[in-house]
């Protein structure tokens, strides 16, 4: 979408896969979803340094909602968890330095049952302009996917009209996907910034991995539609969770990099861990998927259980582009196993050769390698090694 937004991926926080519709802040008053957690939030987001690092977005999910529309026919949120009002909330937000953003439904109801906005659209809009909301998640249930390719632009135009720049973030591929209907990614890139091409990520393993083979399964028909303005979305990162090890967070945050994904943490960030804070806050990898030329990285190998990707990144040198390049293990048992390329395998082919550095051992001493040149990486069970190659003489 053309609206000047989102022009490297999103980055930020996004409430639902760590706090879902917890709605009882008697048995969860630190977990409920209630203006104390998104002010919280946002407080930790800056006093912990991940704003520093480029997270900005604190973006509201389902069940912020009340039941019923006000007598005016506008939303408004629930009273006893967000007393103050959305205003309030995104006014402390944007105190802060910071972003705000929330969600609506484009069926009859949310997901969770709230008010949708069939029969709004236009005041919702309206709405969320007034509040100063800077991004819109708009999901898609209790809603015909057929309607989508009308009903998303005609959401966004409302949007538009209001003045404010938000950014617009679908869920339409998702819902057509599993209706069976193939997703019009011509008209996605012209009407949303992000998307949410498949599953909900839960917190787990299995879920990452069901999300990388979608994505490289895909890659022929999605990859391409990523860029500036426009982002294919794998859904949240959960690093410093219940269910990554330390060696899977470290894949997460590796390929969402190589996706060039919008990176929305969904994690009680008071409560991370040290050296899953240093994966989230890994600035190298944070510029890999914030590059610049926006290119989507893709599968290039998946043989003996290691799977091979790469992104094309800056800076260009002679035609020919620096790479990220992640080595991930989907072995499970015992020891770290070898793998042994040369770079025209995976795609290195220019005669400069590539300065290899890895990011998550930045102290290792940078190689120097070239197209016939043999890279031999060791990796951890469920693990990844991660690279940056850098064009040789684009230094
Ligand atoms: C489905 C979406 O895909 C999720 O990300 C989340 O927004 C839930 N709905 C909320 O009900």
């Amino acid at each position: 979408l053309d609206n000047g937004l989102a022009l490297t991926p999103p980055m930020g926080w996004l409430a639902w896969e760590r706090y879902r519709c917890i709605v009882d802040c008697e048995t969860y008053p630190n977990d409920c979803v209630s203006e104390q957690l998104f002010r919280r939030t946002a407080d930790l987001l800056v006093s912990e340094g991940y704003a520093d690092v480029g997270y900005e977005y604190i973006i509201i999910d389902d069940c912020w909602l009340a039941h019923e529309r006000g007598s005016d026919g506008r939303l408004q949120p629930d009273p006893q968890r967000f007393p103050s009002g959305i205003k309030a909330l995104a006014d402390y937000i944007h105190s802060l330095g910071l972003k705000f953003g929330i969600y609506e439904d484009f069926g009859n109801y949310t997901c969770a049952g709230y008010p949708g906005v069939v029969g709004h659209m236009k005041t919702d809009a309206q709405t969320f302009a007034d509040w100063e909301v800077d991004y819109v998640k708009l999901d898609g249930c209790y809603s015909e996917p057929e309607d989508m390719d009308t009903g998303y632009p005609e959401f966004g135009s409302y949007l538009n009209e209001t003045g404010r720049p938000m950014i617009y973030s679908c869920s339409w591929p998702v819902y057509q996907e599993f209706a069976g209907i193939e997703p019009n990614f011509t008209a996605l890139k012209q009407y949303c910034n992000l998307w949410r091409n498949y599953v909900d990520i839960d917190d787990s393993w299995e879920e990452v991995e069901i999300i990388m083979d979608y994505f490289a399964e895909k890659q022929d028909s999605i990859a391409e539609h990523a860029g500036p303005g426009h982002w294919n979305d794998p859904d949240m990162l959960i690093i410093g969770n219940y269910g990554l090890s330390y060696d899977q967070s470290k894949v997460q945050m590796a390929i969402w990099a190589i996706l060039a994904a919008p990176l929305l943490m969904s994690t009680a960030l008071r409560d991370v861990k040290p050296e899953y804070k240093d994966i989230l806050q890994n600035k190298a990898i944070l510029a890999i998927n914030q590059d610049e030329l926006g290119i989507q990285g893709r599968r290039v190998n998946n043989t003996g259980l290691i799977d091979i990707w790469t992104r094309p990144i800056s800076p260009e040198f002679d035609g020919e582009y620096s790479y990220a390049v992640a080595f991930v293990s989907r072995r499970i048992d015992g020891y770290p196993y070898l793998k042994s390329v040369t770079l025209a395998e995976i795609g290195l082919t220019s005669a400069c050769g590539y300065e290899f550095q890895d990011l998550y051992s930045p102290n290792t001493q940078p190689q120097i390698l070239g197209p016939d040149s043999v890279l031999t990486v060791r990796i951890n069970p469920s693990g990844v090694v991660f690279y940056r190659a850098t064009i040789v003489g684009a230094r």
